[in-house]
């Protein structure tokens, strides 16, 4: 079996990855994860026991990190391990810059002492800033992060550049564009929209609706991820990205038609509830990227049509109305109101 060391792997991205490569009995990981508001333990639920070790911690406690490379002599470490909503950042950027920051270089320095073969680093396509009227970047664009959040994850990704050159540690990067699916924590756009559907809350949509964002399912990102730590060249960086642009008011449009169509609902009193609300500080209109480098050589290409996928995505929020609940019960409500009701 081949161990794999996880960070974040009971949040949305990670616990979608940690179920892909569990799927292959040939895979065992170690999840190391700091169980934020953002990771949940039923995330992983019902994974082989001889395949899945859980352990509760901070990726910055480098004594743990090391204590673990030193007993499971991992092969890879997969880096999900983030502070990762914009909102929060813009609130508060400070466990954003501890996590993000602080936490990789815990990550790194630990790699340095007790050495794997791959260090795959997750990072996003808000590095490179907005895209409004440009070119979609490769990888070798400059970085013009806009946000406290996307600062916090380019320096995270110069951190792991600089400790390849330095230390020759065998750094690999991924920056994917929005990802949605099952198990994305109802703070982000898809999820806080499904969820107020159920309810019977407005839709929020920041200024005028019409900046874009290119969709990417979830389990298409985790391929993707899967391919780089296979296939990817150490010291590169690979976007992964779906293509599939869509500005936020055609997304709440098409969750409304999803919503109205399994519930049997009137979809024209539904579009009723969305609201124009006080747009987000520093907004990026759009992001953009250039997949070739990941499609040449890798292989990967995205699976899911974002029609398909958005109908599927509802389906799985409707069907686990009960992990909405859970999730969303303890400080959620507090962080609801800090953002929305001065919107
Ligand atoms: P998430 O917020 O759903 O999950 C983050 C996970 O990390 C949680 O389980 C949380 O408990 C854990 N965590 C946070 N701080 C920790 C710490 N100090 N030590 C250990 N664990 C800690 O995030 P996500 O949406 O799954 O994103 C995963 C990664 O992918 C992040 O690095 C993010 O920047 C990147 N990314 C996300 C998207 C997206 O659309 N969600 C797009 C591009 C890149
Ligand atoms: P989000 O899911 O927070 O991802 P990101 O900001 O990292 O791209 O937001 C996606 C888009 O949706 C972004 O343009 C902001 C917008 N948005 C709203 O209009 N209303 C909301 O309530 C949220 C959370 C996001």
């Amino acid at each position: 079996m081949k161990t794999v060391l996880v960070t974040g792997g009971c949040g949305f991205i990670g616990s979608n990855f940690v179920r892909l490569i569990c799927a292959d009995p040939s895979w065992r990981v170690v999840n190391l994860d700091a169980l934020t508001y953002a990771g949940n333990l039923e995330n992983t639920a019902n994974l082989p026991a001889d395949q899945l070790r859980f352990v509760h911690g901070d990726i910055c406690d480098r004594g743990l990190v090391e204590k673990i490379l030193k007993e499971e002599r991992p092969w890879a470490i997969v880096n999900f391990a983030a502070e990762s909503h914009v909102d929060r950042s813009i609130l508060d950027a400070s466990p954003f810059l501890q996590t993000n920051i602080g936490g990789v270089q815990s990550l790194l320095e630990a790699a340095r002492n007790h050495p794997v073969e791959r260090f795959l680093h997750i990072s996003t396509d808000e590095v490179y800033g907005d895209k409004e009227g440009k070119r979609a970047s490769t990888e070798d664009f400059p970085l013009c992060p806009s946000s406290p959040y996307a600062a916090t994850k380019a320096a995270a990704d110069l951190l792991c550049f600089s400790y390849r050159r330095t230390y020759g540690l065998p750094i690999i990067v991924t920056r994917s564009s929005n990802n949605y699916g099952p198990y994305q924590f109802p703070e982000k756009l898809i999820p806080l929209l499904i969820r107020n559907g159920l309810n019977h809350l407005d839709f929020p949509i920041y200024g005028d609706g019409k900046q874009i964002r290119d969709w990417l399912y979830v389990e298409d990102n985790c391929r993707g991820i899967l391919s780089v730590l296979e296939k990817g060249q150490m010291g590169s960086i690979y976007n992964i990205g779906a293509g599939e642009e869509r500005t936020n008011l055609d997304v709440v449009e098409a969750i409304c038609v999803a919503i109205a169509d399994r519930l049997g609902i009137d979809v024209a009193a539904l579009k009723k509830r969305i609201r124009y609300v006080t747009d987000r500080p520093g907004h990026d209109r759009r992001y953009a990227i250039d997949t070739s480098k990941v499609r040449a050589e890798t292989g990967w290409q995205p699976s899911m049509d974002f029609a398909v996928g958005l109908k599927q995505t509802v389906d799985w929020y409707l069907d686990h109305t009960d992990w909405i609940a859970h999730v969303t019960s303890g400080e959620y409500r507090k962080y609801y109101d800090s953002v929305y009701s001065q919107a």
